[in-house]
């Protein structure tokens, strides 16, 4: 099964996408963090992505498909995916089309994240990241167990780059000027588009999302 998870910055799509992910036995495929991946590793792609991410503006289509193409192309056709951040934009949302199509599969569910801005930004404002393994904390609703470092390996957790108020609320408005286009061309489409409200505890949100994709 293809699932697309969308909504705006903060709302969980990361989250839940690997609880997702875990129980389904899909991959988990997030742009975001692929991105963050090849800045780390000071890849050519990294470098031309870093700008645009600093800014909380989207990186250029082109850069995105070839990503997302690159990894399709090492899974096989049985192989359930959990898109995450992706796609952003229709020109996205058609490469992402055509690039199935040509493996005979198709989006089946989309899934639409929804919270009030202010819950959102007290997320943005409370996440703390590993950089060694990607786990996701928050010092309000999901702290490690010993404060600011990573559960798992011990890692001094980071707020991310572009985690800074101002660059919260660019991103906020960039998530905003696109919704409205990729959420009718889902609905045009074949896919299943329901939306979720995600301003309730990750396990009730979690739940709501098994449903939605027929999975106990
Ligand atoms: P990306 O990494 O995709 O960021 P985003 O969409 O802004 O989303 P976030 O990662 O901020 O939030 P999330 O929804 O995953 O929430 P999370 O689960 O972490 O993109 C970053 C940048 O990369 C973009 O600005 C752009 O420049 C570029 N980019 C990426 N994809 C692109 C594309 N396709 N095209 C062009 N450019 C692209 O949760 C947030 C916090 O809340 C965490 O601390 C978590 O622990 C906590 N939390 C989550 N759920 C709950 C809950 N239910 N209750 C309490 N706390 C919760």
């Amino acid at each position: 099964m293809v699932v697309i998870l969308l909504g705006p910055p903060g709302v969980g799509k990361g989250t839940q996408g690997v609880l997702l992910a875990e129980v389904t036995g899909a991959r988990h495929l997030a742009t975001g963090d692929l991105l963050r991946a090849a800045r780390r590793d000071g890849t050519e792609f990294g470098r031309q992505a870093q700008g645009y991410m600093d800014r909380g503006e989207l990186v250029p289509d082109r850069l995105i498909v070839d990503l997302v193409c690159e990894v399709l192309g090492t899974l096989d056709c049985e192989t359930g995916v959990v898109f995450d951040g992706f796609p952003r934009t229709v020109p996205q949302a058609e490469a992402l089309a055509e690039a199935l199509a040509e493996a005979g599969r198709q989006v089946d569910r989309v899934i639409v994240l929804e919270a009030d801005d202010e819950l959102l930004v007290k997320r943005i404002g409370g996440r703390r990241t590993c950089s060694t393994c990607g786990a996701v904390y928050n010092v309000f609703f999901r702290p490690s167990r010993r404060e600011g470092v990573c559960d798992r390996d011990g890692t001094v957790l980071v707020h991310r780059a572009d985690d800074d108020p101002a660059t919260i609320r660019r991103r906020l408005e960039v998530y905003r000027q696109d919704t409205a286009s990729i959420v009718r061309f889902y609905e045009g489409s074949a896919a299943r588009l329901e939306r979720v409200r995600a301003n309730r505890p990750v396990a009730e949100v979690q739940d709501a999302l098994r449903e939605a994709v027929g999975t106990p």
